[in-house]
């Protein structure tokens, strides 16, 4: 028996469980210039963060390499969600996969209103990135206070009809605690996990090697605590029948079936596409096979078979 690899996630029907995920992929039409680029290979492509207004994002140096992993510290460089909407969207709609919005912003304000311009755009979904510092309320991020991260998603509930991916941070003490507050106020899914608060140092200057001193730490480092965080969302999740799209290192179809079995609908690459553009096929070849192997007719027949 073929399976099929195409999965629907709160109403979103997509070609298969892989997604490129935020700031890996740009806007998607710089992988029009890569060699042997298969857009049919993702379901969906999460465009870079945008916020309102253009930004210029963080003083240089804004990536480091760690061991099994990377830093960054980009800041949400964008042209800002009206240039998305006007001058990107019309060139890249067409290609054969979905776009998924990726917004951010200072204020609840802010969210709602990048999430209206979105609204009016061929997007498949927003997903709205929780882990910006808000300067309003005086520097807690969005994504580790649940009253704080709840507001939000109400605002751009209101704001558009698009089904609502809420982007979890893992730097919180109970991410349960932040899943339960955005999934009872109005989010249609759920991405588990950003990526974790860490810093390099150089030790022949002394001084941090970010220009922005902090910065998310991405990559196979963050596999097993990611795993872990989607396995716990996975347990709020499920009673409201909420996907999750599992995230944090995903190098291979064997990472992608992990997270599957801890509880992810589908699944997202973005650190592994800097050194491998083209490993969105090799993960649905691979994920093609595992399924074929264990006469299963669609991928969600893995999400949260976990045997404990
Ligand atoms: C260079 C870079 C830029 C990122 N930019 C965004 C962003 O704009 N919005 C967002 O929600 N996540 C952003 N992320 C987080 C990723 O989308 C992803 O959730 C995280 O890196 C974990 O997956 P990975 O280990 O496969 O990279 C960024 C990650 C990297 C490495």
């Amino acid at each position: 028996m073929e399976p099929t690899l195409q999965v629907t996630l709160a109403g979103m029907t997509l070609a298969n469980p892989l997604l490129l995920l935020s700031g890996c992929a740009g806007f998607g039409e710089e992988l029009t210039r890569i060699d042997g680029f298969d857009f049919t290979s993702v379901g969906a492509i999460c465009l870079k963060g945008t916020t309102l207004n253009p930004k210029e994002g963080n003083p240089p140096p804004r990536v480091a390499e760690t061991p099994a992993g990377m830093l960054n510290a980009i800041g949400l460089q964008n042209p800002g969600a009206r240039h998305v909407v006007d001058a990107i969207l019309p060139r890249i709609h067409n290609l054969p996969t979905r776009f998924i919005a990726n917004i951010a912003g200072s204020t609840v304000e802010e969210y709602a209103e990048v999430a209206r311009i979105f609204d009016n755009s061929p997007v498949a979904a927003i997903e709205i990135n929780i882990s910006c510092p808000n300067v309003k309320e005086g520097g807690v991020a969005f994504g580790s206070d649940a009253i704080m991260a709840a507001r939000v998603v109400q605002a751009v509930r209101q704001a558009t009809s698009k089904p609502l991916i809420t982007k979890l941070s893992p730097n919180v003490t109970d991410i349960r605690i932040i899943a339960r507050a955005v999934i009872d106020s109005g989010t249609n899914m759920l991405s588990a996990v950003n990526t974790y608060m860490g810093m390099a140092v150089d030790w022949h200057s002394g001084e941090p090697i970010l220009g922005n001193v902090q910065g998310g730490l991405s990559g196979p480092a963050i596999k097993p605590a990611a795993l872990l965080q989607v396995w716990r969302v996975h347990e709020v999740a499920a009673p409201h029948a909420i996907p999750i799209i599992g995230q944090g290192g995903i190098a291979s179809a064997r990472d992608a079936v992990e997270f599957m079995l801890v509880g992810a609908s589908a699944v997202g690459v973005g650190t592994a596409l800097f050194h491998k553009p083209l490993i969105a096929g090799e993960i649905i070849a691979g994920l093609k096979d595992y399924l074929v192997t264990r006469g299963l007719d669609n991928p969600s027949r893995l999400t949260g078979r976990l045997k404990t």
